[in-house]
């Protein structure tokens, strides 16, 4: 069903294969999920993220809230403003795509008259923050003066806003699966005939290996089990991302005061662990087709998994942070007055294309109800319009 790879993507393909069997025989003929999704979008020139393929976008794998519409980045800058205006500093975004959320929040906080002193951006990707560079080049220079790109989280007790819209679906997650017998990890092997492949130009094809989980994940799956209403079922999969606490960790480091905003599709983890969801969250985007294969299109293809919200909470109530929000993306959009910003735009074709991307936005089968944002925050005693409507923070 996917499109074949083109001939550039099927080199990129191979030599990111190569270098995951050599990781894999390093290994001892096992990796981790974990570390497999790590090369696979990360390895440094070879890895989705790392290389140079188009990725968001119509042109690439799959669009993300701020590919579909300025209306999102809009809404997002109108809750920046009302922080902004009580703490003042800055803005420090993680993951910053192509640049465009960028852009329009920079544009919406001018129009508003509440700049952030710099608007600072941490991407891993290199070839993500020279497409950013050349996005947000065409920014007016009052604005452009103020972005910056950091290696690294500031060293400075941050005041302000910390932005992340998809960014905890990408951090490298575990996979595991209930058996009879107690929890399995599955992890990546060759498959027999790459493992004895005898010529360098013969395929290498990777597969599903399971072992006994080690202490780390198996302490965690003890923990999600012990918190269900019921039991998973035998043979029941899925996914859990421990890179989760120790990147909340850092960032609740960072924030002297103000708000972490979060945007991703997730659950809260009893909906997560749902034992309908019995063969969990992971997805690959491929050309804007969405599939469960994560062997095939190596470091051409987008692989994610949903994020568990409660581990987030969890994460953030360790680091000293308060949960002060948590809804559905229509209701924070919602709240942050999106259908007024439509109303507002003058001419009838643009009102109308406006509503058709809040529609891609709101609408429950589209955008609007996989995708929620979380307000984690320090200091920062403020309504927050963009959880008016909808408090989910029971269900975590
Ligand atoms: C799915 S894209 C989302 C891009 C953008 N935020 C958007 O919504 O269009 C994931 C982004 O997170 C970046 N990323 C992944 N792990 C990261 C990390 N630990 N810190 C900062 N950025 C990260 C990727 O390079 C990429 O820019």
């Amino acid at each position: 069903m996917l499109p074949p790879l083109t001939p550039e993507e099927q080199s990129h393909h191979l030599r990111l294969a190569a270098r995951l069997r050599e990781a894999l025989v390093a290994a001892g003929g096992w990796l981790s999920f974990e570390r497999f999704m790590e090369l696979a979008l990360y390895a440094p020139g070879l890895g989705y993220y790392s290389a140079g393929s188009v990725k968001l976008g119509a042109g690439g794998d799959f669009v993300t809230a701020p590919e579909v519409s300025d209306l999102f980045s809009r809404c997002i800058a109108r809750q920046c403003a009302a922080v902004l205006m009580h703490t003042g500093g800055e803005i420090l975004e993680l993951g910053a795509g192509t640049g465009r959320m960028a852009a329009a929040v920079l544009t919406e906080l001018a129009a508003q008259r509440v700049l952030p002193a710099r608007y600072a951006i941490l991407e891993v990707s290199a070839d993500l923050a020279q497409r950013q560079r050349e996005r947000l080049a065409h920014l007016p220079q009052a604005l452009r003066e103020r972005v910056v790109w950091l290696e690294r989280l500031p060293e400075q007790p941050l005041h302000g806003v910390m932005l992340a819209n998809e960014v905890a679906d990408a951090l490298p997650c575990r996979r595991f699966r209930c058996d009879a017998d107690g929890i399995r990890e599955l992890g990546v092997v060759l498959d027999a005939l790459s493992a004895e492949r005898t010529t360098a130009s013969a395929p290498i094809r990777f597969r599903e290996g399971a072992v006994a989980a080690d202490a780390s994940l198996a302490g965690a799956c003890d923990e999600i089990l012990a918190g269900l209403p019921e039991p998973l079922p035998a043979g029941y999969t899925s996914e859990l991302c421990l890179r989760i606490a120790p990147w909340i960790g850092a960032l609740g480091a960072c924030l002297a005061r103000g708000l972490l905003l979060l945007c991703d599709y997730g659950l809260p983890r009893r909906h997560y662990y749902h034992p309908q969801r019995a063969t969990g969250t992971l997805r690959c985007h491929y050309k804007h087709l969405a599939h469960d294969d994560p062997y095939v299109n190596l470091g051409v293809q987008d692989i994610t998994a949903w994020v568990d919200f409660s581990r987030v909470a969890e994460a953030a109530l360790a680091a000293g942070l308060e949960v002060s929000g948590f809804a559905t993306q229509a209701a924070f959009l919602l709240g942050l007055g999106v259908e007024v910003l439509v109303t507002e735009a003058g001419a009838d074709i643009e009102r109308i294309r406006l509503a058709g991307e809040a529609r891609r936005l709101l609408m429950p089968e589209e955008m609007g109800e996989a995708f929620k944002m979380m307000a984690l925050a320090r200091g920062l005693d403020i309504p927050l319009a963009g959880f008016a409507l909808q408090d989910l923070r029971h269900l975590l």
